[in-house]
C-alpha cells in the first residue's frame, strides 16, 4: 500500500469513528436519560377536538403536576390564558385544528409544532412566579403575528 493510501484510509477511519462516537452518545442519551422529541404522542381527528382539547383543560394530575391540553387554531391558543402556582411541572399536549401551527414559550426550551392530527408533548417546570409568553413560530395565515397567549405564574 502506498503512503498515498495509508493516508487516505486514515482519514476514512478517523470519520466513521467520529459518527459511530456520535451515534452512541445519541443511543446512550436516548436509553439512559430518556432523550425524545416532543411528537406524535398520539393520533387525534382534528375536526373533532370535543375531548380534553375542546375547552383547552387545565388538569391537576397530583400536587404540582399539571397537564394542560392545547390547542392551536387560526389565529388563537386555547386556553390562551394559564394560571399556575410557582413550581409547577407542567405536561403540555398540543395539538391544531386546523393548519400547522408553532408553540414556543419564549425564554424557555418549550419549543414545538402543533399538527392537525397528531398530539405532540413535552414537560417543563415553571419555577420563576412571572409572565411567560407564548407564541405561534409556524407562519399560519394573516393573523399569525397576532397569535399568542400567557401563562402566569403566581408566587
Ligand atoms: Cu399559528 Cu402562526
Amino acid at each position: 500500500m502506498d503512503e498515498e493510501m495509508a493516508y487516505e484510509l486514515r482519514w476514512a477511519k478517523t470519520a466513521v469513528g467520529i459518527s459511530l462516537l456520535i451515534i452512541g452518545a445519541i443511543t446512550i442519551t436516548i436509553a439512559i436519560f430518556g432523550l425524545d422529541i416532543p411528537t406524535h404522542r398520539e393520533k387525534i381527528d382534528p375536526i373533532d377536538l370535543s375531548t380534553d382539547f375542546a375547552e383547552g383543560r387545565i388538569i391537576e394530575v397530583s400536587p404540582g403536576k399539571f397537564e394542560v391540553y392545547l390547542s392551536a387554531g387560526q389565529f388563537n391558543f386555547n386556553p390562551s390564558r394559564i394560571s399556575l402556582p410557582a413550581g409547577s411541572e407542567v405536561t403540555f399536549f398540543v395539538t391544531s385544528s386546523d393548519v400547522i401551527h408553532g408553540f414556543q414559550i419564549v425564554g424557555t426550551n418549550v419549543n414545538m409544532m402543533a399538527l392537525p392530527g397528531h398530539v405532540n408533548s413535552i414537560t417543563y417546570g415553571f419555577y420563576e412566579p412571572g409572565e411567560y409568553l407564548y407564541v405561534c413560530n409556524e407562519y399560519c395565515g394573516q393573523g399569525h403575528h397576532v397569535m399568542s397567549g400567557t401563562i402566569i405564574i403566581e408566587d
